[in-house]
């Protein structure tokens, strides 16, 4: 599975990029309204960090398809060829993701909050859909089933689109989606942190340092003798 953070400010994917093994950034209007920047150059600043081969996920902001479709152009011709336009699986979303696809650019069907929306947007030509997992949970949904209805639906019809799950609050929601072999996830930097945060584990690496010092000397590592 594919894990991509969920955020456009610059120090946290540096941060996570610098220790996580990670294969893009996703973004979306609201993120990128955080970073207080105008919003391509924080999505330019990223992707000349993360690199032309990573992926990156920016998002439309038009009511119609047509806007969207001439926003979508725009996007991919500056942040180039790795880039997934994020369209809003609405109606007028739908068109515009068969616009975008039929022109051989990236799309990611976003804001998925059930089966039929994915569906629908992967026959429009969606190469991603991005379910909601913790948003649906809030609904009183279950957001891992209906990720993992998703995936299913995708392979049973043959189609090329893949989920790229999202809106994660916590680490079992991203681990129950990786064990489903669902093709991608998004997780904010806390998430994506706190897949490694475990007391029990610093402490059994610092009773081995510990060791190790008590037998050679405070400071020594493995780089001596
Ligand atoms: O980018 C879309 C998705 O990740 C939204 O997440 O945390 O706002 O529910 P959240």
């Amino acid at each position: 599975m594919k894990l991509l953070i969920d955020d456009a400010n610059l120090s946290a994917i540096k941060r996570i990029y610098d220790l996580y093994p990670c294969d893009g950034v996703t973004t979306n209007p609201s993120i990128l309204a955080k970073t207080g920047k105008w919003p391509y150059e924080a999505l330019l600043a990223i992707r000349a960090f993360i690199g032309e081969e990573a992926d990156l996920h920016a998002q439309v902001i038009g009511r119609d398809a047509e806007t969207m479709a001439a926003e979508g152009r725009r996007i991919a011709s500056l942040l180039g060829r790795n880039t997934y336009i994020k369209i809003p699986a609405v109606p007028q979303g739908l068109k515009a993701m068969r616009i975008l696809s039929g022109e051989g650019l990236r799309v990611t069907a976003t804001a998925v909050y059930t089966v039929q929306q994915a569906y629908l947007a992967g026959k429009a030509g969606a190469d991603f859909a991005a379910p909601y997992v913790n948003r649906i949970d809030n609904l009183g949904g279950d957001g891992v089933e209906t990720a993992c209805r998703i995936h299913d639906l995708y392979r049973v019809n043959n189609m090329k689109t893949q989920i790229l799950a999202a809106s994660f609050k916590n680490t079992r929601q991203v681990l129950a989606l990786a064990e489903y072999g669902a093709a991608a996830a998004t997780a904010s930097p806390e998430v994506i942190e706190g897949m490694m945060k475990n007391a029990d584990v610093d402490a059994a690496v610092e009773a081995f340092i510990a060791d190790f010092e008590s037998l050679c000397g405070p400071g020594k590592n493995m780089l001596e003798g």
